[in-house]
């Protein structure tokens, strides 16, 4: 090949690399993370690199499947960050509404701290014996249990939970038949680490929409909550239309 053919191929290869893998796993959690530094100024100008660092070592050169929640341990406990107390917001199957609610009323739920932020929406994992780090092909939540992507969650979700301090909210969704899903995050971790010496009530806020005849009372799967709460922590819930929400309520 001439030199001309030869830088022209290499050239398009770039291009044709840039649109086909547009950034590394490393580069987006990179860029996330210098946001959310810039938008919350925290110390430590290497955070960003012991993060991707200690976030790295829970999967890489594991079997995708292999990977169990407390791998995470050595990356969620060092960045616990400091938990905004009467301002913690929870959610089940509310996810769209509930981040623009949080945002413009100021409520902080998991994917506003900082480890939620940086890795909400991504996929990843490793393979044994390799360290290579993917971003397809990775078992999905319910492939297998000890998933990367999953213990994530779990981890971080226990781990915000137990922080969870004060006046507490939760976002449920009153169009389902169980708005509090055994099955779910919330009630399958989350709610089993409230620690009700710092927590004082749980608030659910169930959210309809126009036509739902879902009242607090009529939706069994909340007596369940109620339990599940125990006797320490108060309760009370509030059903609020979608509409509503789109102006902050201030209550
Ligand atoms: C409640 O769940 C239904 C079905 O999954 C979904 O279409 C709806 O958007 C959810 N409601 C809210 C407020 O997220
Ligand atoms: C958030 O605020 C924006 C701009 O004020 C508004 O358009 C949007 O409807 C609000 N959303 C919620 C969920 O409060
Ligand atoms: C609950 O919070 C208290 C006060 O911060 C703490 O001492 C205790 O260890 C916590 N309990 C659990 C189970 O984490």
């Amino acid at each position: 090949m001439s030199e001309r053919g030869l830088i022209a191929t290499v050239i398009l290869t770039v291009i044709l690399g840039l649109i086909l893998w547009p950034d590394s796993l490393q580069e987006k959690v990179k860029k996330r993370c210098e946001t959310y530094l810039e938008k919350h100024g925290r110390p430590s100008q290497n955070d960003c690199e012991k993060i991707w660092a200690s976030f790295t070592q829970a999967f890489v050169g594991k079997d995708p499947c292999g990977v169990p929640p407390d791998a995470y341990d050595s990356l969620i406990h060092p960045v616990s960050q400091k938990p905004a107390c009467n301002k913690m917001l929870f959610w089940s199957k509310t996810k769209e509404i509930v981040h623009e609610f949080a945002k413009n009323c100021s409520y902080v739920t998991l994917e506003d701290t900082q480890l939620g932020f940086l890795l909400d929406g991504l996929t990843w994992c490793g393979k044994k014996e390799s360290q290579e780090i993917f971003t397809t092909g990775c078992p999905s939540w319910s492939d297998c249990v000890n998933n990367p992507v999953r213990s994530f969650w779990i981890q971080a979700s226990a781990a915000f939970a137990a922080s969870a301090c004060g006046d507490v909210s939760v976002m449920l969704n009153g169009s389902m038949d169980m708005s509090y899903d055994p099955d779910r995050t919330f009630a399958s971790v989350e709610v089993k680490h409230f620690n009700s010496s710092i927590m004082n009530s749980l608030t659910v806020w169930l959210v309809t929409k126009e036509g739902d005849t879902k009242t607090c009372d009529s939706d069994e799967s909340l007596k369940t909550l109620q339990t599940d709460l125990g006797s320490y922590l108060k309760y009370q819930c509030k059903v609020v239309s979608q509409s509503q929400l789109q102006t902050c309520i201030a209550d």
